[in-house]
């Protein structure tokens, strides 16, 4: 008997090694014994595995190494043996990975959806409660992941959330990000975390705006949102009220225009359901705005994006920037223009005199359009069937902010605020009246004047958007 002794739940170099050696060693499955180290006094005096003789070496199809990754951390404590099974059997059949019938084959494959969907859960049911340290503002959560994929996800989140200093504190292993490193730590118990802060109210505004009673699917929304987590998930504490509540409000919204006929309205609900989560009614505060794009499926660019990103600014703001859409930057951080256009732009601003923080800034499309080469995610132009679907925000954040002077930044932002191609050489330096309410007016998108490969046509092109960007705040006085 051969006792293999591995140095964490989810060492997969270590696995690789010993299953290798014994492969080349000709020990069989039935004949090798897999602990964790700290089980491993269990078998003391048992043997270990001899090391690989030299020149043994072998390949195995990229599939296996694939499945091995998910598959090491599933909670099975049968998945070592499982995989060492299957790199034994590889070696006579050599397609077993395509035979999916086949009972190892088949309970790999389940183990590893079962990791994949235990990820999944992760990214999306983590919640963060703000903590206070030497060093200032912290996050930290708690989480018990169905399956052992904390470091398997920690890239998730340290990009998802790279300006933040964070912890997730899980049973199995603790992670901590500190804005540029990652460090792991062994796991912790739940009275280690916070348990409740203002964050608790935002999740519970959020959930509560994004909940729509017509879509309400129990058993589904339970497939979704399993049981397990909602300990941990501030809204969760919501869900019996709204599902209470949701027959009646299904009945409301479809009361609601009683002057047409009823099997419209009832059609007219089921398709704003189906293809929109929110109610198809317009939005009616920045709350729901920013709430709605985060769940927006009006168009097919949620897929690539991090997240949606609303416009930030008072909701009395005079003057209303409008750029294109989030770039790579904004993307991950959920803001606004804080990337290298945003710099150019408050660069500018701070020359005009113009208080960003007294605007209004957001931009015609919400999610971040990319086509990502090997590392880098390259901005593409939103086309106008994407500009069009999400004028929906853009108009939510009009109506509610009615600002005097909009700024349209650019080509994409000109047509979708002026609703035409409003070239900007010809149309700079004036107001344009606005058929809803207030004036626009249009310039150069700062990513533009990044661009400009001349250096006097550059410090030209910049000195006109700073000229228009006084032009405007004049206008909005
Ligand atoms: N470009 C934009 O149009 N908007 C941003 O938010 C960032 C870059």
């Amino acid at each position: 008997m051969q006792v293999v002794r591995l140095a964490s739940e989810t060492d997969l170099a270590g696995w690789r090694t010993a299953a290798r050696s014994l492969r080349a060693s000709g020990v069989p499955p039935e004949a090798a014994i897999w602990t964790v180290d700290g089980d491993a006094s269990l078998f003391a005096g048992e043997a270990g595995p001899a090391p690989a003789p030299v020149g043994a070496s072998f390949t195995v199809p990229r599939e296996f190494v694939e499945l091995a990754e998910q598959v090491i951390l599933h909670r099975s404590d049968e998945r070592f043996s499982l995989l060492y099974r299957l790199l034994w059997r590889l070696e006579s059949e050599p397609n077993l990975m395509k035979i999916t019938t086949d009972p190892d084959v088949d309970k790999a494959r389940l183990f590893a959806r079962a990791v994949s969907k235990a990820a999944h859960k992760m990214k999306a049911f983590v919640r963060f409660r703000s903590v206070q340290d030497e060093a200032g503002e912290a996050y930290v959560a708690w989480f018990e992941p169905a399956h052992r994929v904390t470091e398997a996800t920690a890239p998730f989140f340290t990009r998802r959330f790279a300006n933040m200093r964070f912890s997730i504190l899980t049973p199995d292993v603790c992670l901590h990000w500190d804005t540029e490193t990652l460090a792991f730590t062994p796991g912790a118990d739940p009275a280690d975390a916070p348990s409740s802060d203002a964050l608790e109210d935002y999740w519970r505004t959020y959930y509560a705006s994004i909940f729509n009673p017509a879509r309400l699917k129990v058993g589904a929304m339970q497939k979704e949102m399993p049981k397990r987590y909602w300990r941990n998930l501030p809204e969760a504490g919501l869900i019996p009220e709204l599902i209470a509540k949701a027959e009646a409000r299904t009945s409301q919204m479809v009361r609601q225009a009683p002057s047409e006929p009823e099997r419209r309205i009832v059609r007219a609900v089921l398709r704003a359901s189906r293809d929109a989560p929110y109610d198809g009614q317009p939005p009616a505060s920045l709350e729901e705005i920013a709430a709605g794009v985060q769940v927006c499926r009006r168009c097919d660019l949620y897929r690539d994006a991090t997240q949606g990103v609303p416009g930030e600014g008072p909701k009395q703001a005079r003057l209303m920037f409008v750029g294109e859409q989030p770039g790579d930057q904004e993307d991950l951080a959920g803001h606004p223009f804080v990337g290298p256009a945003g710099q150019v732009l408050d660069k500018a601003l701070a020359e005009a005199g113009v208080p960003r923080a007294e605007t209004f800034v957001t931009n015609a499309v919400k999610h971040f359009k990319h086509e990502q080469r090997g590392k880098r995610r390259i901005h593409q132009t939103p086309n106008s069937s994407e500009v069009a679907a999400c004028r929906w925000w853009l108009e939510g954040e009009r109506r509610i902010v009615r600002p005097r002077v909009i700024v349209a930044l650019g080509a994409t932002a000109a047509l979708s605020v002026f609703g035409k191609p409003t070239p900007i050489g010809k149309f700079r330096q004036q107001a344009i009246q606005l058929p809803d309410q207030g004036q626009g007016v249009v310039t150069y998108h700062p990513s533009y004047l990044l661009r400009v490969p001349d250096k006097e046509a550059k410090a030209k092109a910049y000195a006109m958007f700073v000229e228009d960007l006084r032009f405007a705040w004049d206008l909005a006085a």
